[in-house]
């Protein structure tokens, strides 16, 4: 069985293909802090409603929420396209949607990683239908040699190399979302 625990190589074994440290949990909380002021003062006198793609962004989404110093809301809605794999299907499918009212409302999006950017604009062509009041996009991770599509990312906490990451949330076949760091595929 595949044990998920860091060991002192700090390399992550999932069968024959070998993930090593790329962004320290150290690395990670000190750019949330930094986008949390960013927003906490760009949303200054107005109540966000912060919007978490599941199942990728929870814990971003957690740790994002802790350093906004102003109020604000938290929904969620769920989408689907990776399946288990580690290309996407290419598709994108709703499966869970939001609760909250969104008309007339400050919309921040919030992701775990835009890759090609196929469920970012579906996200966003579908709430624009809402008329929020404004809509902005926070993604911790972003692959800007993959994006096809032209999206504006408004708080972007790293850019990474088109590879494949697993940690904070990121999964690999649902796994490995638990690990405090985030890990790239060794290739
Ligand atoms: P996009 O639609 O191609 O931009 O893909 C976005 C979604 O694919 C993200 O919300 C993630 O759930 C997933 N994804 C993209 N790249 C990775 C990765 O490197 N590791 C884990 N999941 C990823
Ligand atoms: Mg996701």
């Amino acid at each position: 069985m595949d044990k998920i625990i860091q060991n002192s190589e700090d390399v992550i074994r999932v069968g024959n293909e070998i993930f090593v440290p790329l962004i320290t949990e150290a690395e990670i909380q000190k750019r949330n802090a930094e986008l949390g002021k960013e927003i906490s003062k760009d949303y200054k006198s107005k109540l966000p409603i912060l919007i978490g793609v599941l199942n990728g962004s929870f814990v971003f989404l957690a740790d994002l929420i802790k350093n906004i110093s102003i109020k604000c809301e938290v929904d969620f809605f769920k989408l689907s396209s990776y399946g288990d794999q580690k290309i996407s299907s290419g598709h994108v499918k709703l499966l869970k949607e939001l609760n909250a009212d969104i008309n007339d409302r400050h919309i921040i999006i919030v992701e775990d990683i835009i890759d090609s950017g196929l469920s970012m604009k579906f996200i966003m062509d579908m709430l624009a239908q809402s008329k929020p009041a404004s809509l902005k996009v926070a993604s911790l991770l972003v692959k800007p040699g993959s994006l096809k599509y032209d999206l504006k990312i408004d708080y972007i906490g790293f850019e990474i190399k088109d590879k494949f990451v697993i940690g904070y949330g990121l999964d690999y076949a649902q796994k490995y979302r638990n690990l405090r760091s985030i890990y790239v595929l060794n290739e």
